[in-house]
């Protein structure tokens, strides 16, 4: 399929959606379930609360969809105006993939579907790859969804990794047009870490729980993440004190925080809502910039900068104007 206005090889940003489970699992829930404390946990990592899935309707593919179905209406497009879907999750319903089944809940029947995983780097990567399409003429209207459900794959017993983790969706739909709003963005993998965070197959037909070592990929995370947001800016012309907003993957708020004094940036542009929802693996960002969208926070033409990091080890950032 191609793009019949092949002049138009911009990337915009004209809409966003997310959903995340009704289910509420709070730190006081918590304490009940594991060794731990309200306290330590909002100390250590920012996080009071998450959402939860609970059965079939917070499958991988419906959460997907729902926020897939906001994005494309907030865009002003219907279903049947999507070209391409990529769904970035590393927690699928089917190891053959889900975003076949999106496609099928959206009826966006003219589109063609596939998973992409780079667990919570996947949204930053999806977004790259989509533009690959745009930017080549391949494909003109693009819905790109992070969508995790980690919770399956959390051992409900290890307070080091239980507290962390929440379910959900977000999801953006990148158009073709005169102008390129996807400014700058770097992506970068080291496999060496890969030990450091997994969900490692185990044989017959299962796979271990989540395994982390929280201490290394703090510090991994806090090393890392300013350099590759430092490329994008630098490929897309721009300085730190030139963005309007910063979306990091909501991992943890010392992350952000500790990112935040790096640069010097005020801190009201560093978005976070991890407070309520935890790390939502690949939907982080797309959640936490639907809110700000939606608060009409983010406007037309503001400036952001996004950074996902995590399991691989992967990690990448990517600047764009809204709109
Ligand atoms: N409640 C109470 N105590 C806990 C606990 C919990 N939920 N989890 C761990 N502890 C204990 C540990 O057992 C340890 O006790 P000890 O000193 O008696 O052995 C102590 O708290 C300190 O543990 P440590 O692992 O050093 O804590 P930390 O300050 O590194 O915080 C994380 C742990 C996980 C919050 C932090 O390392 C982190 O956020 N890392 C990044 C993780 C991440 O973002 N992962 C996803 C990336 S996509």
């Amino acid at each position: 399929m191609t793009n019949p206005e092949s002049s138009l090889l911009g990337v915009c940003f004209i809409g966003s959606g997310s959903a995340v489970p009704d289910r509420v699992l709070t730190n006081i829930d918590l304490a009940q379930m594991v060794d731990t404390t309200d306290e330590w946990i909002a100390s250590r990592t920012g996080i009071h609360e998450r959402h939860i899935a609970d059965g079939e309707q917070d499958s991988v593919a419906n959460l997907a969809a729902k926020a897939g179905q906001k994005a494309i209406a907030n865009a002003g497009l219907t279903p049947q105006d999507i070209d391409l879907i990529i769904l970035a999750t590393s927690t699928g319903d089917d190891l053959f993939g889900t975003a076949g089944r999106v496609q099928k809940i959206l009826g966006a029947e003219r589109a063609v579907a596939f998973d992409l995983v780079a667990a919570c780097s996947g949204f930053v990567f999806g977004l790259v790859t989509a533009s690959q399409y745009i930017r080549t003429g391949a494909y003109k209207n693009v819905l790109l969804i992070g969508a995790d459900v980690l919770s399956r794959w959390v051992d409900w017993q290890d307070r080091r990794t239980c507290i962390l983790f929440g379910d959900g969706a977000g999801a953006v739909v990148l158009q073709a047009g005169s102008q390129n709003n996807l400014l700058g963005f770097e992506m970068r993998s080291d496999g060496k870490g890969n030990d450091l965070l997994n969900i490692n197959y185990s044989g017959r037909s299962t796979f271990e729980p989540i395994s982390m070592n929280g201490q290394e990929v703090y510090r991994f995370a806090v090393r890392r993440v300013p350099e590759v947001i430092e490329k994008s800016l630098h490929y897309a012309n721009l300085e730190v004190h030139d963005l309007d907003w910063l979306i990091l993957h909501q991992a943890n708020q010392r992350i952000i925080d500790a990112v935040v004094n790096r640069f010097g940036i005020d801190p009201a542009k560093a978005v976070s809502n991890m407070g309520k929802y935890g790390n939502t693996s690949a939907a982080s960002i797309p959640i936490a910039l639907d809110e700000w969208v939606q608060a009409g926070k983010i406007q037309s033409d503001h400036v952001i900068a996004i950074a996902g990091f995590g399991a691989g080890l992967s990690w990448g950032s990517a600047v764009f104007r809204w709109g």
